[in-house]
């Protein structure tokens, strides 16, 4: 056991130079504690430590959580036999919340891309002209005229979804504005967008995008190369192509580490993945994600970076940002609007701590945004 934390603490030391965020690093304190707790209770079983072992090199995040191990380290070699205690003052997050108010962290993300990355966009335009492919219940509407769209037109396959959006259509038009929006029931992703007459006459956006939508449009090759012709043909050229989805590649990494089997599964408390090792192909690579207590074992497509990158290239977009959450989140926490806006959604308490657990932490960052520019 003792070999185990020398191990840690051996590395602990080496990322003592890193720089860590305040916010992160009491979430990396509360990781920390928990790997030596785990530890102590395995006591001298050698499986137990072999298999933590591995564990912890697989930790997400590892290099925080190592940072803290620094300031655990004195505790941890004067043979404390259980958690030393912590008065470093860093933020921690707080014990977890429900799945599903998990969704307000998804909410606060999409508004900070969508005004970092479209804001400079729609404000240098005359038109600001935002079209929302698969938009759902068309939620990102408010967030697209806040960043400056003066013009957004919201597009999704499903009825159901179209008719309710358009039925709080009126809360974006009240009060009275020249921002002018409409939704329309529309395939997507297996037909093409040229015949389709846009609303408001509109031939080409400044903007399109595409959120939290990637793992349906990966299922076939055809459906992929459609999806992307008709975001390359639907913006102007200079315009960008947003977008969030879970970061499959990382998932595709953490799952290759495992041990050998037909089928590879990881996660925590808070969500889980699985993935069949048989079945290695560009599209339609299925894969099964919980995310506890809001969607569970759904079935979804694996989208391989490289591939939807290249595939892009086809149709004129070249890829000029991609972000974890957890950097977006890291970057833009500290502005004070959004910094205001995450007391406001209940996302921070009063003394900035996250109401998540770290389980909760890991899944919820487990997600990246990306931004294309359209360039011929
Ligand atoms: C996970 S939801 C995302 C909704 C929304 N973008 C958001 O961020 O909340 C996926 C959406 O894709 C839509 N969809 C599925 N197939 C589609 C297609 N072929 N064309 C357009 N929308 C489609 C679904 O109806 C659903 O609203």
């Amino acid at each position: 056991m003792k070999g185990t934390i020398d191990l840690i603490v051996d590395f602990a030391e080496k990322q003592k130079e890193k720089e860590i965020d305040r916010l992160n690093t009491g979430s990396a304190f509360r990781r920390a504690q928990d790997w030596i707790d785990r530890v102590y209770h395995a006591e001298n079983d050698k499986g137990t430590i072999a298999e933590l072992r591995n564990q912890f090199q697989r930790d997400s995040n590892l290099i925080l959580i190592t940072a803290a191990f620094v300031h655990l380290a004195p505790a941890i070699k004067s043979g404390h036999t259980s958690t030393p205690a912590i008065t470093t003052g860093m933020p921690m997050t707080r014990p977890g919340r429900k799945a599903g108010d998990l969704v307000p962290y998804f909410l606060w993300i999409k508004m900070a891309t969508i005004e970092r990355w479209g804001s400079p966009v729609l404000t240098s335009t005359k038109s600001a002209a935002v079209l929302d492919i698969a938009c759902g219940k068309g939620g990102d509407i408010h967030r697209w005229k806040v960043a400056g769209a003066k013009l957004y037109v919201g597009l999704d396959s499903d009825k159901g979804q179209i008719a309710w959006a358009s039925k709080h259509l009126e809360t974006v038009r009240n009060p009275p504005s020249k921002f002018r929006a409409e939704f329309s029931v529309v395939d997507c992703f297996d037909s093409s967008l040229s015949d389709v007459q846009f609303p408001f006459g509109v031939k080409r956006f400044d903007i399109v995008s595409i959120q939290v939508s990637m793992h349906i449009v990966w299922k076939t090759q055809k459906r992929a190369k459609q999806t992307l012709k008709n975001v390359g043909k639907s913006l102007r050229k200079g315009g960008i192509f947003v977008g969030t989805m879970f970061d499959d590649e990382r998932a595709q990494a953490m799952a290759r580490k495992l041990p050998a089997a037909r089928e590879r599964s990881f996660g925590n408390t808070a969500y889980k993945v699985t993935f069949s090792t048989q079945d290695s192909r560009d599209f339609g690579r299925r894969y099964v994600f919980s995310l506890f207590g809001t969607a569970e074992n759904r079935r979804r497509y694996v989208v391989p970076w490289k591939v939807f990158v290249k595939t892009a290239g086809w149709y004129g977009l070249r890829l000029k940002e991609v972000k974890s959450f957890k950097e977006i989140f890291e970057e833009e926490h500290a502005t004070p609007d959004y910094r205001k806006k995450l007391h406001e959604m209940n996302i921070i308490d009063e003394g900035n701590n996250l109401y998540m657990d770290l389980d909760q932490w890991e899944a919820v960052n487990f997600y990246i945004a990306f931004m294309f520019i359209k360039d011929d």
